[in-house]
């Protein structure tokens, strides 16, 4: 019973006055509705931390893990590339220095030990239009979302038909054919990702906004590497 386990989930964070969910709560709710993430782990200490990075094997990114911080990288919270439990220790150190500084009153959960992913990073969000409800989006994610603009939407729920409506619409589609030396991609798992989340959303209507940014997308895998859910404040 996944989408019990979503729903109960959902209500009790609405319930303990919660609307923004962190990465590793996120990331369960993503999981239980079989959209696909990155290999991942979560350490409380340095220590725990190290070993979970060696066990894992490396490259590894590491990622602050709290409620308060909604964009780590621009709280120092994201270190990519770690190689070896030297450079763990050191971006540890330097993750949690910075986010001290930046966002003093943040509480911290911990830190997520994540695979690193090679791909074209995507996006997929949700919002919530004031006269037409739920609508889902599609476009060309990572650090370039907000300079571009690249993006279709549809109302929720979608069909195939839609999704695959969706790719073809936005204006870097051949960077999806594997333009520029790109790979070209698995449309069919993204296909599969975009109507998953218009059914998560569809079945949850009290998820106001949620993305999946970067959704890392190669040859033969797409998967999500960060998620945010925001919910409905309790009336
Ligand atoms: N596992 C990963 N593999 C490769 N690149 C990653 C990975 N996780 C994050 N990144 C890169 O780091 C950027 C920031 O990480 P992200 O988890 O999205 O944090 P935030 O959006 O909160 O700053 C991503 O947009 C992506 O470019
Ligand atoms: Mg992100």
């Amino acid at each position: 019973m996944k989408n019990k386990a979503i729903s109960e989930h959902i209500s009790s964070a609405i319930k303990s006055g919660k609307s923004i969910l962190d990465l590793e709560e996120a990331r369960e709710i993503m999981e239980l509705s079989g959209i696909p993430f990155n290999k991942s782990g979560f350490g409380k200490t340095e220590d725990e931390v190290v070993s979970v990075a060696n066990e894992m094997g490396y490259p590894v990114a590491l990622k602050i893990v709290s409620p308060q911080i909604v964009h780590k990288t621009e709280s120092g919270g994201v270190k990519l590339d770690i190689n070896s439990e030297e450079e763990v220790k050191f971006a540890y150190r330097e993750i949690m220095k910075s986010v001290k500084n930046k966002v003093p009153d943040a509480e911290i959960l911990g830190i997520s030990i994540d695979e690193m992913v090679k791909g074209t990073e995507l996006i997929i969000g949700t919002t919530v239009d004031p006269q037409f409800g739920h609508m889902i989006m599609f476009g060309i994610g990572g650090i370039f979302v907000e300079i571009y603009e690249d993006v279709s939407f549809r109302l929720i729920p979608i069909t195939s038909g839609d999704a695959k409506d969706m790719l073809n619409e936005i204006k870097g589609r051949p960077l999806l054919d594997g333009a520029r030396g790109r790979p070209k991609i698995d449309e069919g798992q993204l296909v599969d990702i975009l109507m998953k989340v218009s059914e998560l959303v569809d079945k949850n209507p009290d998820i106001q906004e949620m993305d999946l940014n970067p959704l890392m997308a190669n040859e033969s895998n797409v998967v999500a590497v960060d998620a945010r859910i925001i919910l409905k404040k309790s009336e």
